[in-house]
């Protein structure tokens, strides 16, 4: 029988931006758990749409593994994911919990406070630089500036190398838009990563003799079984830093601002109110979370919502989909910067970063930097109107936007 479901792993659907549709389709067909045939791959895949299995899946991360082929839905060759699995995002308990203890410390609610003072001056700076021109390309001018500096501050990488960082993401990460990596885009992304591990390399060095105080330092000094981490899995721990650290908040703020443009009578009502930032920034978070869908593969058979699950199988955990899930929000499709004001319960509710084990460590830090960005850009950057038709990348993993050029009014 011919599947009845679109493939969700194939990124020409995300080209148009217009696939939440396809996602709810989904999601009512199947009851929230889909079994999909992807002939891109050849390999099918359960496609977890409904937040209450998505809960179950996260909290059972033994049954459900990241290490085994990683949380990247993309296929690999065995040597890559044995390399991907010293990244914390890729590992299972018990190992999991030592490796991240090593960084926790820079990423607690009272860490994070102490961050915002510099926040709001990069913040202030960023749209300092583009007010009087009335125009931009938001996504590099506005929405990367903070959450890379962000990063790159906490790992005390000095700010002359931004751009560098800038592109290295964009091509590891962006391997399926030829926009991006070109025609090349594997073999581009494996080049930026060993670029990274030369960087990271570099700091290991310069830590022996001038040893560095910063998330960096804390890594070179950290150990798992009273062993300190070799130079591979210090590697691969700053990449997966750097790269979660910039891609997925830069992807929320762009997306945050294409929803208010879309949207002016929310918009308005930000103006109007700032004190709504913070229950917005939760809005945008549930309406378009940076990263689309995760793996995990099934490690033993098992049942859920009465389909029979195989070990081995592999399986997406959509947070998109479990974003826009009925059964926990009213009118999921509808874009409410009230909603969290509202139902103050709700902030828990979404799964944007995540649940669980692998509950994402830069929350706190994410939303500072989405509410002091929207602090600055939404009383200076007025009457904002998309000047072209804004670019989406073109990849199933980080739903990103590739260009979008606005114009506005520089507020007086
Ligand atoms: C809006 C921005 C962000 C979103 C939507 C996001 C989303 C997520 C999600 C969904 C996960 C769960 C992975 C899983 O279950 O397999 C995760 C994990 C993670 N995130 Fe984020 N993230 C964001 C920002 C950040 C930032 C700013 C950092 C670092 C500074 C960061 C670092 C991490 C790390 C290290 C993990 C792995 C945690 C673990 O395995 O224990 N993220 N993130």
């Amino acid at each position: 029988m011919q599947c009845p479901y679109k493939n969700i792993l194939d990124p020409d659907i995300y080209v148009g931006g217009g696939h939440h549709s396809i996602f709810a389709e989904i999601r009512e067909q199947s009851g929230g758990l889909a079994y999909i045939e992807d002939p891109i791959t050849g390999v099918p895949y359960w496609a977890v749409m409904k937040r209450e299995y998505a809960d179950y899946v996260c909290k059972n991360p033994l049954l459900f593994s990241s290490q085994a082929k990683t949380i990247l839905p993309k296929e690999m060759p065995e040597e890559e994911i044995a390399l991907s699995r010293l990244m914390l995002v890729n590992m299972d308990p018990p190992e999991h919990v030592k490796y991240r203890r090593i960084v926790r410390a820079a990423f607690t609610p009272k860490a994070v406070q102490g961050y915002e003072a510099r926040f709001r001056e990069v913040a202030k700076e960023t749209i300092d630089r583009i007010a009087d021109k009335g125009e931009c390309e938001f996504v590099t001018d506005v929405a990367a500036e903070l959450p890379l500096i962000a990063i790159m501050s906490l790992c005390g990488i000095p700010m002359e190398d931004k751009k560098q960082f800038f592109d290295w993401t964009n091509t590891m990460i962006f391997t399926e838009d030829e926009d991006i990596g070109g025609a090349q885009g594997v073999e581009a992304s494996q080049a930026a990563a060993i670029e990274v591990y030369a960087y990271a390399a570099a700091l290991a060095e310069k830590h022996k003799t001038t040893p560095l105080t910063d998330i960096v330092g804390a890594l070179l000094d950290g150990t798992v079984n009273d062993e300190k981490l070799t130079p591979e899995e210090f590697q691969l721990f700053f990449l997966m830093l750097i790269a979660a650290g910039n891609e997925s908040t830069r992807s929320v703020i762009a997306h945050g601002m294409r929803l208010l443009m879309e949207h002016p009578e929310q918009l308005n009502k930000l103006i109007n109110d700032p004190s709504l930032i913070p229950f917005a920034v939760e809005e945008v978070l549930r309406y378009n979370p940076a990263f689309v869908q995760m793996r995990r593969t099934v490690m033993k058979d098992t049942e859920i919502g009465g389909q029979q699950l195989k070990a081995g199988d592999k399986m997406v955990i959509n947070w998109q989909a479990i974003n826009h899930d009925p059964d926990v929000f009213d009118d999921p499709e509808t874009f409410d910067v009230e909603r969290f004001k509202r139902k103050p319960e709700l902030a828990s509710q979404h799964r944007a970063f995540g649940n669980g084990e692998h509950f994402c460590i830069g929350a706190h830090i994410s939303r500072l930097e989405m509410q002091v960005m929207f602090e600055e850009i939404i009383p200076r950057l007025r009457n904002p109107a998309f000047s072209r038709p804004v670019e989406y990348m073109r990849d199933y993993f980080v739903n990103s936007i590739k260009s979008m050029h606005i114009s506005f009014d520089a507020a007086a």
